[in-house]
């Protein structure tokens, strides 16, 4: 068989396989098989030296000529190889920058937060506004302007938490209702919502740290009906129709006369259950006319002026309008308690 033939048969055996070609891989392969050491090409040109002298240039020529040509041949395939690996993987990394992300868990507004929120809309309603004062407050405002004198059984240290002799933990949020009177002139409409602190051991009912939310109304000729007419609006605005105050005569050393304040029990709306101990009422609040000791030790003219003011505790509200029968509940941040209020 003549080079030329030869040649041709390879050239064939390249067109060929370069047709079932489909990767890097096999088209390696084809070249090894070609091109390689121990290749097609490669036997051909070795078998040069059993040709006549004169033969061998048209040969070797003939040779070259086919080597270039199978290299552009399988070049040629390397290249549509590669841009078509590059296509499929372009089209396997496509983002899809229409598809909705998934959302991440939302959390949800904590139960006391809800009620506070409550509160001051509907204070707000009314024409309060909020305040707030510090924590850690000194004994002149949380006790002494508010008639609590040095022997007060609530002072007693077990109740309060002392920094020293002057400064406490504040234990209600009555102090803030001194510090509006000594720094604002009547009309006051306040409400201070905060923190509170006493000594008291963690249970279900108990906690050394609690929250309140105070309400003090200065003016010319406010009586004690202002001071239920504001309660009743409050309970029903925030627990519905048919929820009212019931008041009991007490004892606070800055407000004169006191109350107690009862409201009708949300679970079964006054016809008695397990929640108001078959009561009807639950005790929510603390109230009454500003003692005008109060007003004159904070610089008020109790001649002229009178007010009313209530503390209400915020945890017990909480509690009763949820059912939540348990205090520490609200402090643990256990989203599977949490996530009930969404
Ligand atoms: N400070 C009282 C307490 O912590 C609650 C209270 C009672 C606040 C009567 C008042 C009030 O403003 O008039 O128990």
């Amino acid at each position: 068989m003549g080079m030329k033939e030869r040649i041709a048969e390879i050239h064939e055996l390249v067109s060929g396989e370069l047709s079932q070609v489909d990767g890097m891989q096999a088209l390696d392969a084809l070249r090894v098989k070609i091109l390689g050491k121990k290749g097609e090409l490669t036997a051909l040109l070795r078998g040069m030296g059993q040709l006549a002298p004169e033969e061998r240039p048209a040969a070797g020529q003939l040779i070259n000529e086919a080597r270039e040509k199978f290299t552009a041949m399988l070049d040629e395939r390397l290249a549509a190889i590669k841009a078509r690996d590059r296509e499929e993987a372009l089209r396997r990394e496509t983002i899809d920058v229409t598809q909705p992300a998934p959302l991440p868990p939302l959390g949800s507004e904590h139960p006391m937060n809800v009620t506070l929120q409550a509160l001051v809309d509907c204070f707000a309603g009314m024409g309060f506004e909020v305040v707030e004062g510090p924590e850690i407050e000194l004994d002149h405002y949380n006790f002494e302007l508010l008639n609590i004198p040095k022997n007060h059984p609530a002072r007693d240290a077990q109740d309060t938490f002392y920094i020293d002799d002057n400064i406490v933990l504040r234990t209600h949020t009555s102090p803030v209702q001194a510090r509006t009177m000594l720094t604002r002139k009547p009309p006051i409409r306040i409400i201070c919502p905060g923190r509170v602190y006493r000594a008291d051991e963690l249970d279900a009912t108990h906690s050394p740290v609690f929250h309140q939310l105070e309400g003090l109304v200065i003016d010319k000729d406010v009586t004690m009906a202002d001071l239920r007419g504001t309660l009743n609006a409050f309970a029903e605005r925030l627990y519905g129709k048919g929820i009212t105050t019931r008041f009991r005569p007490s004892f606070f050393p800055f407000t004169e006369p006191s109350a107690e304040v009862d409201l009708t029990c949300m679970a079964c709306h006054g016809a008695g259950c397990r929640v108001c101990k078959g009561t009807g009422w639950i005790e929510v609040l603390g109230c009454g006319m500003v003692n005008p000791k109060v007003l004159d030790m904070c610089g008020i003219d109790s001649s002229v002026y009178s007010g009313f003011a209530f503390g209400i505790g915020l945890e017990r509200i909480t509690m009763m309008k949820y059912g939540i029968p348990d205090l520490r509940l609200l402090y643990e941040g256990d989203m599977r308690f949490l996530g009930q209020f969404k």
